[in-house]
């Protein structure tokens, strides 16, 4: 990921001093960020949070981008700032359920799953955030 964040400065930079126009800032300013968060595929902890999705009972209630019976995963990373004590209390919801921060309708209780496993998965959907 870093990688790809370094890559883009470079090609706006040369971008930029080629044309030393307007545009340019705003490429530079713009960029980097759409790409990095647009595409968070290609980080571990992404991966293994899919994996964990994949082998649970999430996508009955979850999509990435529609509220089904709960709420997008979007919607969730965006509503949250992306902290480690994000990650811990998301983690422990996921673990136990409960209702009241989207609405009346309860997420089931996951508590088979372990802790650093509900970490993953709440890693996972704050990288979907793109607010
Ligand atoms: C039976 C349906 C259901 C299943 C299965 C389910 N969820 Fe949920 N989920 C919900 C509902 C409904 C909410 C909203 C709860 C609220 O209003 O606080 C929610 C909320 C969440 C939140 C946000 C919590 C908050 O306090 O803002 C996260 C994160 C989440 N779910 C992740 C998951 C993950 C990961 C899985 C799979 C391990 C999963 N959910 C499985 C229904 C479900």
């Amino acid at each position: 990921m870093k990688r790809i964040i370094t890559i883009c400065l470079l090609t706006t930079g040369i971008y930029a001093c080629n044309n030393g126009t307007g545009d340019a800032k705003t490429v530079a300013k713009t960029e980097p960020t759409q790409i990095a968060k647009a595409d968070p595929t290609d980080s571990p902890e992404f991966q293994k949070g899919l994996e964990l999705i994949k082998n649970s009972d999430c996508a009955t209630c979850h999509k990435i981008d529609e509220k089904l019976i709960g709420p997008a995963f979007r919607d969730i990373a965006n509503k949250y700032p992306d902290t480690p004590e994000t990650i811990d209390t998301l983690a422990h919801k996921i673990i136990k359920g409960g209702q009241g921060n989207w609405g009346s309708i309860p997420m089931a209780a996951h508590d088979k799953l372990s802790i650093e496993d509900a970490k993953s998965l709440a890693k996972y959907v704050l990288l979907l955030k793109n607010k």
